[in-house]
């Protein structure tokens, strides 16, 4: 479940509170790699906010803007990627795609060395050490996950002072699964799997509250308030959506399926995000005829 959401559906970013304007004054310089992503402008916002300089590494050139530094580079190949965290004090690393993290954090941590950063922060996700990737099945659905662990473990080895972050699914992709899935007019669900989203302004709060702390290690993780079953989370959108679909449990073979149904991928003892599946709903899938209602309404 690891996917590019193009519309912006996140919400706003809270600020980081407790600031004052002394400590923004002192505040550091940062390299945010992964900072045009539905994370990555999250938390490039909440650092501008805490007066820091941030630099966006990114593979597609853009102009700079808004106190917002631009380089061009590819990680997963090291293209262009000299001299990208030179002169910055933190490195936040949230780049990521389905598969080859492992490679795009060796090249940033060749990077982040020479540079002498004082703190790298990694984003990984729940479950990374916890779901078997052995067989062929299991690379084909949860390769994503052994590549997290693989990157984890070329942070923790980096020789820097690190702090990673595991987060479960945010609500964005479980939107655009949901969406995807929706297209078919019967939906094979993975029997017994369970997620917990987590929203993914308050993961942004939590990562840049520890970026600008001291480097923490591995982190507890970030999960969210409830943990829903696969066909629980779809039948919220289709409700939200005024949608008919009819569900239909598919068993999912291999090792790693087996630790998701047995909730590898849960973290219900760090359920410490707020909002919830519902309420992200409610802002981001409302139904057309809702909104058509409302805007006559006036409300
Ligand atoms: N989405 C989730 O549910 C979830 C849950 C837990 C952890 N995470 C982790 O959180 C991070 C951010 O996730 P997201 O959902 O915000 O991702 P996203 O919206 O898909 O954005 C991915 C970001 O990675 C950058 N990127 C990808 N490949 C790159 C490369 N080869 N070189 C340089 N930059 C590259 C992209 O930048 P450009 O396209 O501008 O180059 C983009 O900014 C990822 O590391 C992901 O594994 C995500």
């Amino acid at each position: 479940m690891q996917s590019r959401i193009d519309e912006t559906t996140m919400n706003e970013p809270r600020a980081v509170e407790g600031r004052t304007a002394h400590e923004k004054a002192d505040a550091p310089s940062t390299l945010v790699t992964g900072g045009t992503g539905t994370l990555g402008r999250l938390v490039v916002s909440l650092l501008r906010d805490a007066g820091c300089t941030v630099r966006v590494l990114s593979r597609r050139s853009q102009g700079d803007g808004e106190g917002i530094e631009f380089v061009t580079g590819d990680l997963a190949t090291g293209e262009g990627i000299e001299g990208a965290a030179e002169g910055t004090e933190i490195v936040v690393h949230l780049a990521g795609s389905n598969k080859g993290d492992e490679q795009k954090a060796s090249n940033l941590v060749r990077e982040a060395s020479r540079a002498g950063v004082r703190h790298l922060v990694y984003i990984s996700v729940v479950g990374a050490d916890r779901i078997p990737v052995t067989s062929s099945v299991d690379r084909a659905m949860f390769g994503y996950f052994a590549s997290k662990l693989g990157a984890e473990r070329v942070v923790a080895g980096s020789g820097l002072p690190w702090t990673t972050l595991r987060a479960t699914q945010f609500y964005e992709l479980a939107l655009l699964t949901a969406r995807q899935m929706a297209r078919l007019p019967v939906i094979p669900v993975p029997a017994g799997f369970r997620f917990q989203p987590v929203d993914a302004g308050e993961v942004a709060a939590r990562l840049v509250e520890l970026a600008l702390g001291s480097p923490a290690g591995l982190a507890p993780d970030i999960a969210g308030p409830r943990v829903y079953g696969m066909a629980e989370l779809l039948r919220g959108y289709l409700r939200a959506r005024h949608l008919h679909r009819l569900l239909v449990p598919v068993p999912f073979p291999g090792q790693a399926a087996g630790a998701v149904r047995a909730g590898a991928n849960l973290a219900p003892d760090r359920a410490v995000g707020r909002r919830t599946w519902e309420e992200f709903l409610a802002e981001h899938a409302r139904a057309p005829s809702d909104s058509r209602s409302r805007a006559a309404s006036g409300n």
